[in-house]
């Protein structure tokens, strides 16, 4: 595990789309992984500031998103659908048709059809990740065990009420999502988790200074990977005693 400890958020951004960066200058029609959420957001403003400032080309990348909240419109404002287009796709030169996020509606059986055969056919690069303060991964939520492959998964209390800051009423946040599996995100070449945002030391100290691998807090899988950047502020790294 390589640990990067920058002086603030926007540092941290920096080395993320770096290494997203490199990634698409290596392969300019590599596949990215890419997350939601407010930890990203920075890495995303950078990436279309290298876009429209320094030439960086999309043109021929392709990204697949981790996750969908169940029962959103992909135009719902909420969507991650919507995110995504908002934050990125609408800021750099990517052909939408490169862009994919699983469908939280309709015929969920055949979405996620769709969503595993899309991660079984190809590679992807730099898989983007941020982390849940109850260690949740995409939303590989806590439990007895974790699922490998894309699947739908229960939002945990915790989670719901953390994602109602996005919503007028935490009662309108979705209770379930559609969310790659642990197995799928650990076959990307190379992982890149940003840790930001508050109440996620706990998570933070599982991944970094405890040995164990354990269902209960999904992170703790990362420490399988042969390639994973964990990112996080120096303020963070003092708090947990890294
Ligand atoms: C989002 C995702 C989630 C978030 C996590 C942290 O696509 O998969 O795992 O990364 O919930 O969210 P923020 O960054 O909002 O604290």
């Amino acid at each position: 595990m390589k640990v990067i400890v920058k002086e603030d958020y926007s540092a941290l951004c920096g080395v993320a789309a770096d290494l997203l960066e490199q990634a698409v200058r290596a392969e300019p029609s590599c596949r990215l992984g890419l997350a939601t959420g407010s930890s990203p957001i920075g890495v995303y403003q950078e990436l279309s500031r290298r876009c429209r400032e320094e030439g960086l080309d999309f043109s021929r990348v392709h990204t697949v998103n981790l996750d969908e909240y169940v029962g959103l419109e992909p135009g719902h404002e909420q969507s991650y659908r919507s995110f995504m287009d908002r934050q990125l796709f609408s800021q750099i030169n990517i052909p939408r048709e490169n862009t994919y996020v699983p469908l939280g509606v309709g015929d969920m059986e055949k979405n996620l059809r769709s969503f595993r055969r899309l991660l079984s056919g190809g590679e992807t690069s730099v898989q983007l990740l941020g982390l849940g303060a109850d260690g949740h991964i995409g939303f590989n939520e806590p439990g007895d065990a974790l699922q490998s492959e894309a699947h739908l998964e229960e939002l945990d209390e915790r989670t719901i009420a953390s994602n109602a800051r996005f919503f007028a009423d935490a009662s309108l946040v979705p209770r379930q999502a559609v969310t790659m599996g642990m197995g799928d995100i650990l076959q990307a070449r190379t992982l890149v988790l940003l840790i930001s945002g508050s109440g996620k030391e706990e998570a933070a100290s599982r991944l970094l200074l405890s040995g164990e691998i354990t269902p209960r807090w999904p992170v703790t899988f990362l420490k399988l990977h042969r390639d994973v950047w964990v990112l996080l502020t120096r303020d963070l790294a003092s708090r947990i005693g890294y």
